[in-house]
């Protein structure tokens, strides 16, 4: 299928967990590996953003990375004239529900305005060429806020998001579609259900999950654990994002989402057997560790994605199975305690701290 060949590439929050797979995808995967000359790396490197993401991948010559905020307009201007960039795929954000829902400040500050900072600029530097330049904005399944117990999201499903977070994401999409109907941007965006697989902040459901099972803290399930998510491995995430690059249509948006739904309560279940299998633990151990904590504030139901369009105009699949798949990546968290320690900064051990309170892991509790 002919298609958009990217040259000089920037990847923004390429040191975040989705972004580093995407990285990885454009320079190990052959069909996108022959057409990038430059990769260029933006990242603030928040406390959700770490180097050590990244490691292997960047001994590759063809990689640049960049210290430094979305927010910061000379910057990017420089980062976009000086490397000839003529492809973007953006994926620097805040990303956390939980964290919006603490303070929304810094959710309105990079998902809007440095959204809209970078869509400024490659508007201006881009003029004429929309046949010769890509950007594609990644976003979130969120913005279409809760279904019920049936049906699923597609791409003309109306924007009702719940939190800060999805407010701020469904703001960005808005943006980047208006730059293409106003000033012709060849933007395109894309709309996925939760990933999971190796790099995620231990401050997200599964490796939290992983992580606490495998060091026996408690299990924290908000309500009752009935709310349903679509689970997707991040690498064929990054594998539509290529597709999306290369092969999506300016002003269209596009789901990604494997099918795979799982109440939450289930999905723990599931991963506490696995961590007691892997640590060769009786059955059963990990279990007892789960414990109902107060719900989420408007905690949206369930998310589920129609990616029928994304097959169809992308030809993309999925390749993972969430059977097969979830273990390889709880092994991969149960195999990595230095990367644990590594990305455990005092700004993620703040907000565990504050949000699920300080007590003591069930294995430290006295036993009368
Ligand atoms: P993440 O939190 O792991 O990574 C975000 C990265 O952005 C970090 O490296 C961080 O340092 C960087 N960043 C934050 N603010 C920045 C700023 N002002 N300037 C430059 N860099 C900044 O997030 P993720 O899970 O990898 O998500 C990546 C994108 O995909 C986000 O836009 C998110 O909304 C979207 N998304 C995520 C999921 C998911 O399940 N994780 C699903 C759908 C869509
Ligand atoms: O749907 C896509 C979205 O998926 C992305 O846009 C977000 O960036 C990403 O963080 C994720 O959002 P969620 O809110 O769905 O993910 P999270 O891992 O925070 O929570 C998943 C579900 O698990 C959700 O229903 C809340 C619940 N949960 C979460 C945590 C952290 C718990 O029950 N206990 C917890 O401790």
């Amino acid at each position: 299928m002919a298609g958009f060949e990217p040259r000089r590439l920037l990847v923004t929050g390429a040191a975040g967990f989705i972004g580093s797979s995407v990285v990885r995808h454009v320079l190990e995967r052959a069909e996108a590996s022959s057409t990038v000359e430059r990769l260029v790396v933006l990242d603030a490197l928040t406390y959700a953003g770490h180097r050590v993401n990244l490691s292997g991948v960047d001994r590759d010559a063809r990689l640049s990375f960049i210290e430094g905020d979305i927010c910061d307009r000379r910057l990017v201007e420089t980062i976009i004239a000086d490397h000839e960039v003529d492809a973007v795929l953006h994926l620097a954000a805040e990303s956390h529900v939980d964290r919006s829902i603490e303070s929304a400040d810094a959710f309105v500050r990079t998902n809007v305005n440095g959204t809209f900072t970078l869509l400024d600029v490659v508007r201006r530097a881009w003029e004429g060429r929309a046949a010769s330049t890509r950007f594609v904005h990644v976003s979130t399944d969120e913005v279409y806020g809760a279904l019920g117990p049936t049906g699923a999201f597609t791409e003309t499903t109306p924007y009702a998001p719940s939190s800060p977070y999805a407010a701020s994401k469904a703001s960005s999409d808005l943006l980047a579609l208006a730059y293409f109907k106003t000033y012709g941007l060849s933007a395109i965006v894309t709309n996925s259900c939760n990933n999971y697989g190796p790099r995620q902040l231990p401050e997200k459901l599964l490796p939290l999950m992983i992580t606490n099972a495998a060091e026996g803290k408690r299990l924290p399930v908000y309500g009752e654990g009935k709310q349903v998510r679509e689970w997707l491995h991040v690498d064929d995430h990054a594998a539509g994002l290529w597709l999306a690059l290369t092969r999506g249509a300016p002003g269209h948006s596009y789901n990604f989402g494997s099918g795979e739904e799982m109440a939450n309560l289930a999905l723990v279940e599931l991963v506490a057997d696995l961590v007691d299998d892997e640590l060769k633990r009786e059955r059963g151990t990990s279990r007892r560790l789960l414990e109902f904590v107060p719900d989420r504030k408007g905690h949206d139901f369930r998310y589920a994605i129609d990616a029928s369009k994304a097959r169809a105009a992308l030809g993309w699949e999925p390749e993972r199975k969430l059977a097969l798949a979830l273990a390889d990546t709880v092994r991969w968290y149960l195999a990595n305690a230095e990367w644990r320690k590594t990305v455990a900064s005092d700004e993620h051990r703040r907000f565990q701290a504050v949000h699920y309170g300080a007590r003591p892991a069930r294995s430290e509790e006295q036993t009368p």
